[in-house]
């Protein structure tokens, strides 16, 4: 049986210790998917993230921990475990830590008492949208079209899913339909049945999406995040327990997705195909050098990543890419794309343009390149998503670089991990701008992006929301 990850808990509050333990006898012993270690001293505390900091899930330290206290445990964990996220937990009437030393401590939260294991759960191991066949099937067959027969229902009724990602052989869990014009579909397959090879391949000879009744794609999504996630991790529950872990640090991006009011389905969906992508470049980095390894390990670099790759994940679906080899570049590319910055000196990292000197400007505009060429040798890692690693900062208007080319030159994969790119850099520059609206923010994303990437990007993360104004003089250019 795989090993559950250890939640520590480090408090001096005796009825808080005393609360932990009593709700933890009170549930069965699989309810939660971790062991829980409670810790009275901050010296226990250290003892135990420096046993196997490899198994830790999380460590949540109360502000008012004694013995030492809590800043030197967090400044150990952050010694001997960077890549756990770090809690802190706010006794009432105290201030949380400060934006700056919050990051330089590796605090991805703050929490308040009283503390339940079940949320904390919910927080730490976020359950991905579970497909249910039965479900899905016993859905499909309430629905009443006829196999073969016409059917006159609006566009918006319809979803189109990409052809290529039905397998012969295998049963479909969704009715099938073909679009023979507007508001005009046509059944070609029963939830239930499966296509013979002949009659998919005939079928994408002419076409190249087939449809699914919007009510489905809630199945659809779950469908595609499990076939995603036991694909990539298999059967083994700490490699999946990792990639959760570190998709919660994207937290820049998921911060941003509450406030613009994105729903909770689809932020699962997000975080599942950036889990996935963390997944991929972890069984990459197994075969291939130094370079990615360290990437993977390192804690702002891997946050930044993965932000980006949950919100190209959906902006990637609204784009409907939805084949499973450019959905897994586009995720690969998204996570991966400053790799290149690692490779030169920590003053030009931040990307600031604005901050640089001439010289550092060169320095820092090397990194699509020499990103791309540390992944070239890489076993693994589709051109697309190295050709997204290049061009990350190209835009159509021949104002990015390195190479400054224009309009189609520029992969679409790369114009969904740029555009991402500048948003995720955009929200990091607001924490600087307190009370700034989320238009604002927004305001100098668009520049230089084609016209489909940039409506996509609207209504996804824009909803019913217009941009204060667009297009805009160009300001400036993410990392
Ligand atoms: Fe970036
Ligand atoms: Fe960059």
């Amino acid at each position: 049986m795989a090993v559950r990850p250890t939640l520590i808990i480090a408090t001096s509050d005796a009825q808080l210790l005393i609360s932990l333990r009593q709700q933890k006898d009170a549930q069965a012993a699989d309810t939660f998917s971790f062991e829980l270690l409670t810790c009275a001293t901050g010296a226990k505390a250290q003892d135990a993230v420096s046993q196997q900091p490899e198994q830790l899930l999380a460590v949540i330290v109360d502000k008012d921990l004694r013995d030492p206290t809590a800043l030197s445990v967090l400044r150990k964990c952050r010694q001997v475990a960077p890549k756990v996220p770090a809690y802190v937990i706010v006794p009432d009437g105290q201030q949380p830590f400060d934006e700056s030393d919050s990051k330089h401590l590796g605090i991805v939260g703050h929490l308040k008492k009283p503390l339940t294991l079940l949320d904390l759960q919910d927080l730490l191991l976020p359950e991905s949208p579970e497909f249910d066949p039965t479900e899905a099937l016993k859905a499909a067959a309430m629905r009443k079209h006829a196999l073969d027969q016409e059917v006159r229902e609006g566009d918006d009724t319809f979803v189109p899913i990409s052809g290529k990602d039905f397998v012969s052989g295998k049963t479909s869990y969704f009715d099938l339909y073909v679009r023979l014009g507007s508001d005009h579909y046509v059944k070609i397959l029963n939830a239930g049945d499966e296509f013979s090879p002949e009659r998919l391949k005939s079928y994408l000879a002419k076409v190249k999406d087939f449809f699914i009744k919007s009510e489905s794609q809630e199945h659809y999504l779950a469908y595609c995040s499990s076939i995603a996630l036991k694909t990539l991790s298999g059967p083994s529950v700490p490699t999946r327990v990792k990639a959760e872990r570190v998709v919660i640090q994207g937290t820049e991006a998921l911060k941003f997705l509450e406030r613009a009011g994105v729903g909770g389905r689809n932020i699962l969906f997000a975080k599942s195909a950036a889990a996935a992508s963390f997944t991929l470049a972890e069984s990459i980095s197994k075969d291939s050098g130094f370079a990615l390894r360290g990437f993977l390990n390192d804690l702002a670099a891997v946050e930044h990543g993965v932000s980006v790759s949950i919100l190209a994940a959906l902006l990637g679906r609204e784009l409907q890419i939805e084949h499973a080899s450019t959905r897994e570049a586009l995720g690969l590319g998204a996570l991966l794309h400053d790799i290149g910055l690692r490779q030169l000196p920590e003053n030009v990292r931040h990307g600031r343009e604005e901050l640089m000197s001439d010289e550092e400007r060169a320095l820092y505009r090397m990194h699509p390149e020499l990103g791309a060429k540390i992944l070239a040798t890489a076993k693994g890692v589709p051109t697309a998503a190295l050709q997204a690693i290049m061009q990350h900062h190209e835009r159509r208007d021949r104002r990015g670089f390195p190479n400054k080319i224009s309009g189609a030159k520029v992969n679409g994969v790369a114009e969904v991990v740029g555009i991402c790119d500048e948003l995720v850099h955009a929200l990091e520059q607001s924490k600087e701008r307190p009370g700034i609206q989320i238009e604002d923010i927004m305001e100098g994303v668009y520049n230089g992006f084609s016209f489909p990437v940039g409506e996509a990007f609207r209504k996804v993360f824009m909803g019913e929301r217009e941009p204060k104004k667009r297009p805009r003089p160009k300001r400036r250019q993410a990392a």
